[in-house]
């Protein structure tokens, strides 16, 4: 019985750390996606991407998998959701969780960076360029 509450309150607390908040820092995301995401991904308007991974210039309110020049799985073309800071977090927790047979093989444990890298994303790089750029 009392194993049992102290596992529900365990589970109340995790829940409550691992919660997603908007508003990351865009600047430090771009060093994250330096780090973890530009091997396969550019951020950039641009019709290319690197040959690994789609392009992810505008991918805040595009459809998954629907960036014409990259050939995704099945799995991602049928998501069928279009993406949101909030899917965006749950996706880069754990791609499969969100679209299993995703052929994504990286997580992002670590909250802060995928709060940073979803505020990175959803900023134009332009409008970062500013931001860098101000006193
Ligand atoms: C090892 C290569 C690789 C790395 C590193 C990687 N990705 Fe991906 N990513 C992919 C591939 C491949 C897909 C397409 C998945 C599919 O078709 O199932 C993808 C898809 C995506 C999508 C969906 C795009 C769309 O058009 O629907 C998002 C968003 C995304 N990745 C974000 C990220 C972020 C953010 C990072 C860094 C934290 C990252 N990825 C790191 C390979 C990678």
């Amino acid at each position: 019985m009392r194993i049992k509450q102290l596992a529900v309150i365990g589970l109340g607390l995790a829940a409550a750390a691992s919660a997603f908040a908007e508003g990351g820092d865009a600047v430090r995301g771009k060093a994250v996606f330096m780090a973890q995401c530009a091997a396969c991904h550019l951020q950039k308007a641009s019709d290319k991407s690197p040959p690994i991974g789609p392009q992810l210039y505008g991918v805040v309110g595009r459809k998954a998998g629907s960036w014409d020049h990259f050939k995704y799985t099945d799995a991602m073309k049928k998501a069928g959701h279009v993406w949101n800071a909030k899917l965006l977090d749950t996706y880069l927790e754990n791609p499969y969780s969100l679209v299993p047979g995703a052929a994504m093989g990286l997580t992002v444990p670590i909250l802060k960076n995928r709060e940073d890298v979803i505020a990175y994303l959803t900023t134009a790089p332009e409008e970062l360029k500013q931001t860098e750029r101000a006193p």
